[in-house]
């Protein structure tokens, strides 16, 4: 078999062997994780080697018709479509039975093949589907947003929001390989772009200050993505790998979140709605403010990173009577054992701690903090 690092596009990544490749997606390791600069090309090259029944390919109804024609020219004729209405609030038990009864009508066995061809609610969602399906079947993820090629796209969470908690229902399981473009990135809304550059921000924060420190926070649209993409998947994948299952280091991957859900959540019933991105760039900037109050990080670095991803986010401006409120929603988090907040914050730029108990008053002073950081 050929070795995909070999395929004309492919920048990056590793092909295992399919037998290989089975024993890891059980053990829950990695993934192959191929770059491709021209998507059509090596997704021909890649589906020309892999044995399979049937193919299908899940999509949303946006990726529909913005990724799915990228594509559609080299599918199997055969291939079967399944897409669901776009959106956070499809990515649930309903949409998976749409999901299982497609497969079931297309007569999949355990030999075929899913493509999931969009953001992360398709594949996380998709990759639940398949991993649930007669079992498990193989399935491959395309993310087409930047949050997902450069965070859902790597550590085998799969999954479905139940009865209102986020990701409740779910699996650890990896895609076979999992094929990334910055083509995809051209019909991504400008939202959407900067909501997954608040994860790339984030991974230079936690893991790699050079990385923070050579990233845009002018002009941040204009990047070299696949140098991006691919840093930010190096740093992922070497947390991941080192704490497949979340018992400890992987926990740094939640910095910013702990604050940054509750504003997600906060904004949910309201008119004015948060991108997971621009929720977490709020949480960043609160637990950055903690990383100085709790863990010695230089006062500096708090207000590089306060400037920097305000440049990039603006300010969300909120009244004081909604701070008990978003405080309430921290203690929620699913992440918290017993009476603690436990938080991930950093000791300096470019390096991070996790398991900080925080008292709700710390939280109160960090928020403050927020809605008082100047900003022109
Ligand atoms: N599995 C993990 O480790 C992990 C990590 C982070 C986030 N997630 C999950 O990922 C989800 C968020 O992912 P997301 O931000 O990609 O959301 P998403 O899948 O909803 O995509 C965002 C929007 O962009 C559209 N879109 C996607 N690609 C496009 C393209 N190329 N051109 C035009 N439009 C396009 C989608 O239709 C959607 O409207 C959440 O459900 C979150 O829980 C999972
Ligand atoms: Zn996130």
């Amino acid at each position: 078999m050929t070795d995909v690092q070999n395929i004309g596009h492919l920048i990056f990544g590793y092909k295992l062997n399919p037998f290989l490749s089975l024993r890891i997606n059980q053990n829950t390791i990695l993934e192959s994780i191929l770059f491709s600069s021209a998507i059509a090309e090596d997704l021909r090259v890649y589906l020309g080697q892999q044995q399979f029944s049937q193919l299908g390919v899940i999509t949303d109804s946006n990726t529909a018709i913005a990724c799915y024609p990228l594509i559609k020219e080299i599918l199997p004729e055969q291939h079967r479509l399944f897409s669901f209405q776009a959106g956070e609030a499809n990515k649930n038990l309903n949409t998976c039975i749409e999901i299982w009864k497609w497969m079931t009508d297309s007569g999949f066995d355990r030999k075929a093949l899913v493509l999931n061809l969009g953001g992360g609610v398709t594949g996380d969602m998709g990759g639940f589907c398949a991993s649930t399906y007669k079992r498990g079947i193989r399935f491959i993820n395309i993310p087409t947003t930047l949050l997902s090629q450069v965070d859902a796209s790597v550590g085998g969470k799969l999954g479905i929001d139940f009865n209102g908690f986020k990701n409740h229902i779910g699996v650890f399981n990896n895609p076979e390989a999992v094929i990334i473009s910055d083509q995809f990135l051209k019909t991504l809304p400008a939202e959407e772009l900067r909501s997954g550059y608040a994860e790339v921000i984030k991974h230079g924060l936690i893991a790699d200050p050079n990385y923070f420190h050579d990233l845009k926070f002018e002009d941040w649209g204009q990047q070299d993505w696949k140098t991006i993409i691919e840093k930010s998947i190096s740093i992922k994948k070497e947390v991941v790998e080192k704490d497949p299952k979340e018992s400890g280091l992987r926990k740094i991957l939640n910095f910013g979140h702990t604050i940054g859900h509750a504003f997600e959540s906060f904004y949910l019933d309201s008119e004015k709605h948060l991108l997971h991105g621009e929720a977490i760039a709020v949480g960043m900037i609160c637990e950055a403010y903690l990383s100085q109050t709790r863990m010695g990080m230089e006062a500096a670095d708090l207000d590089l990173i306060s400037e920097s991803l305000l440049r990039v986010f603006g300010k969300i401006e909120f009244p004081d009577a909604d701070v008990p409120n978003i405080i309430a929603l921290c203690s929620q988090d699913k992440k918290n054992e017993g009476e603690t907040i436990n938080f991930s914050l950093l000791k300096k730029i470019g390096e991070c701690d996790y398991n900080i108990a925080v008292s709700e008053s710390e939280i109160q002073d960090a928020i403050l903090f927020y809605k008082e950081v100047k900003h022109e």
